[in-house]
């Protein structure tokens, strides 16, 4: 049987129930108000034949008593009267009582309570209600009186109730019963049926973990405590699945959302902080309204989505024309500009310090020095000065940013701060800090020269972890700082140990995001799937190759075009038909060697299109204006071949996005041994960039690669950059740094601060 039916059933039997007990006491009160008026009447009647029978009792008449009873009977309409002597013999008995009785009504004998007694009998079929009560007179022989009344009106009450309560008990069940079900249904058993519904969805995880129900409904309370248990075994099971997701791609895949989670564990509440100079978003003012620029950067390129997985806070130098009018009283800004997902701090520079810190010190001194390019340093005191004032002030704001942050994790970026690592750790020594320099580190030789080396070795030295992209740059910094300071240098584990305090040395490769169709990222311009959605900005030709730099006299452009000038001279049967797109973002056009670098590069293409250009057709087509990522994308897809002929590079993020975006499987990769990522993709075609010979070759080799091989070797480089993608760099760094032990902090003076390394 149902529920429901269950519930009917009782319902018919307590209401049925109900209603014989109201009409059987019903009944009882009806019986009780009757017989009290038929004592009344028997009391009023025996009293009448008392008084009337008076001078027959005194005149001891049995005869005229006989008379008295009659006609009284008939009068009064009773049922009889019977009148006895002390032995209970009838002396006059009413003619009724007497055909009933045969003349000896036994009624009321032994009655001798002076306010009589009543009982109900039933003579010859008829019902009576009989009242005796003692007569006193002189009639010795007359000493009880039986008062006889009609009493069938008593059975006619009683069927009448009992008839009405069983006319009204089924309409009254069946309205009871429909009106319980209705109210049972909508009130109860719907909502019960409904979250029952959901909690199994809820189960099978098809609906989310909302409270389910209208409000004010009676199962509010169960649902909205079931709707937070669901909500915490969601969130449980999420974490599960997440955690073994995780474990399962342990060794493979890094995502956003594995960093977001590894991190959140790893730093424990606390916060990420990221320095660069180069900040994510440029605004700038195009007419009348603002646009958010992305520069074309290798760090930008790389920070962007670890920043927007940890929703950290990125303090960079503000170069944008319309940067502060965006931005709150600390100089704050949410980006990306439609996303918001990290805090952009932003940092003022005047001209002067721009000129000497950035302009000068680090990209006249520093970054010559490092690269190694035959490009000759320059090192001036009044741009030291200014780096100095600039790291400072870089310093100011990463602690205002970190002041309500315990143990904050900092990660310095670049060549631009190596002073700052020291400035942070001084005013916060609970602060774990890691500096990552992302282009190489020359030889001891070639660092001497630079004349403020010990300062900025000293600064360096104040985080925790220095990193590098590859090893090589590691083995050359302790190098330098092995001969530059009194300190022990842990070769083992790559580790300086100076004034209490160790700097671990790490080689950390960068990479690029490595978007699959389900990244969060995918549907930001030039997300997966927009190969063709946006049109090459360059002629096509039956064979394409892609160069991708900022103008830089480090990235081998003019090396470059010598090699494709060879090649179309070496084999002639490719001019017309092969078309090299050089996008040449212009970069740091304030220096002197970048400006007359561009004018060469320009230059030189013009020369070789003057050289070999026929109708319809130049070799090389020079794209100088910066484009966007979807439009590079775009073009890394349409090119066959992509030349990355870099002198000296720390790593070089070019060849990695090329790879990335390669979707197909297909495109060569020419690259010159001289950048970090050759050490990762083995399969690149690896070029020497100031071989010219060597250069035209592998174009040539390139072009003629046969499909599968081309195939293989980019399914090979596809894997590495997957695998080693940018969020493992950041889990990696994060994760060593945030590993890092200050001990007591608080107890010991900066300069003698104990750093322990798990
Ligand atoms: O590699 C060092 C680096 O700072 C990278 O971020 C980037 O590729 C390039 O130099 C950017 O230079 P800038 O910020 O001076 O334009």
């Amino acid at each position: 049987m149902t529920l429901s039916f269950r519930l009917i059933a009782l319902l018919v039997a307590g209401v049925t129930l109900v209603v014989v007990v109201a009409a059987w006491s019903e009944v009882r009160a009806e019986r009780f108000a009757l017989q009290v008026e038929l004592q009344q009447r028997a009391e009023i009647v025996a009293d009448r034949l008392r008084e009337a029978a008076e001078p027959a009792l005194r005149a001891n008449s049995v005869k005229a008593l006989a008379g008295i009873v009659e006609r009284l009977v008939a009068r009064q309409g009773l049922g009889g009267v019977a009148v006895y002597d002390a032995n209970m013999n009838p002396v006059a008995v009413s003619a009724a009582i007497n055909d009933a009785t045969g003349g000896h009504p036994s009624v009321g004998a032994g009655c001798e309570v002076p306010q009589g007694c009543s009982e109900f009998v039933s003579l010859a079929g008829r019902p009576l209600f009989a009242y005796t009560t003692p007569l006193q007179g002189e009639l010795k022989s007359a000493a009880l009186l039986t008062v006889f009344l009609d009493a069938s009106m008593m059975a006619g009450t009683a069927g009448r109730v009992w008839r009405n309560a069983l006319i009204f008990v089924v309409p009254q069940v069946l309205l009871i019963v429909v009106i319980t079900y209705f109210v049972m249904q909508s009130a109860v058993l719907a909502p019960i049926a409904r979250t029952a519904r959901w909690m199994r969805d809820l189960r099978f995880g098809r609906v989310s973990p909302r409270a389910e129900g209208q409000p004010g409904s009676l199962l509010d309370p169960i649902s909205s405590e079931a709707a937070s248990l669901a909500q915490s075994l969601a969130s449980a099971k999420a974490s599960a699945e997440t955690e073994a997701r995780l474990r399962e791609t342990a060794d493979s895949l890094w995502t956003p959302e594995r960093l977001r989670v590894g991190m959140q564990e790893r730093l424990r509440g606390t916060r990420l902080i990221v320095v660069s100079n180069r900040e994510p978003y440029e605004h700038v003012r195009r007419g009348r309204s603002i646009e958010a620029v992305v520069p074309a950067s290798g760090v930008v390129t790389a920070l962007e989505p670890v920043l927007v997985a940890c929703d950290g806070t990125w303090v960079a130098h503000a170069s944008g024309d319309a940067d502060r009018e965006v931005v709150d009283a600390r100089g704050r800004v949410r980006v990306p500009p439609d996303r918001s997902r990290y805090t952009l701090r932003r940092v003022w520079l005047t001209p002067e310090e721009e000129e000497g810190y950035y302009f000068g010190f680090a990209n006249e001194g520093l970054w010559p020095l490092c690269h190694i390019a035959h490009t000759r340093p320059i090192f001036r005191v009044n741009d030291w000065e200014h780096y100095r004032q600039v790291n400072r002030k870089f310093a100011d704001a990463v602690l205002d940013e970190m002041r309500d942050v315990e143990r904050p994790v900092v990660l310095v970026q670049d060549y631009h701060f190596a002073l700052l690592p020291r400035l942070i750790k001084d005013a916060r020594p609970d602060a774990r800090v890691a500096m990552f320099w992302h282009i190489p580190w020359p030889n001891p030789e070639a660092f001497e020269i630079c004349p403020w080396q010990q300062e900025l070795l000293d600064g360096m030295l104040g985080a925790d972890i220095v990193g590098f992209h590859i090893q090589a740059h590691c083995q050359n910094f302790l190098e330098t700082v092995d001969r530059a300071f009194e300190c022990r240098i842990e070769w083992d584990r790559l580790a300086v140990r100076r004034r209490e305090h160790t700097t671990c040395v790490r080689p950390h490769p960068i990479s690029v995001a490595f978007e699959t169709p389900s990244d969060e990222t995918a549907d930001r311009p030039g997300g997966p799937g927009e190969s063709t959605a946006v049109r090459p900005a360059f002629t096509p030709a039956e064979f394409v190759g892609v160069g991708v730099d900022r103008v830089d006299y480090t990235k081998g452009i003019l090396e470059r075009f010598l090699g494709i000038e060879r090649f179309l001279d070496k084999y002639p049967d490719y001019r017309t038909r092969f078309t090299f797109v050089q996008i040449g973002a212009p970069s740091r056009t304030r220096i002197k060697r970048y400006q007359d670098l561009l004018v060469d590069v320009q230059t030189e293409a013009d020369r070789i299109n003057r050289r070999f250009g026929a109708a319809g057709w130049r070799p090389i087509q020079l794209l100088e204006q910066t484009q966007n990522h979807r439009q590079i994308t775009a073009l890394y897809r349409a090119a066959q071949l992509c030349l990355v002929t870099s002198l000296h590079d720390g790593m070089n993020l070019v060849s990695k996005e090329f790879v990335a975006s390669r979707n197909d499987d297909d495109g060569v990769l020419v690259l010159s041994q001289f950048t970090g990522a050759s050490r990762e993709l083995r399969d690149a075609v690896r070029v020497n960039p100031y071989d010219i010979e060597q250069l035209a070759e592998a174009i040539r080799f390139a072009i003629e690669m046969p499909d599968e091989e081309r195939r293989i070797r980019m399914r090979h480089m596809r894997r590495e950059v997957r695998t080693h993608n940018v969020y493992r760099w950041a889990a990696e760094l994060i994760s060593e740094v945030a590993e890092v032990r200050v001990e007591a902090p608080d107890r010991l003076p900066g300069a003698m601060l104990t750093t322990v390394h798990s």
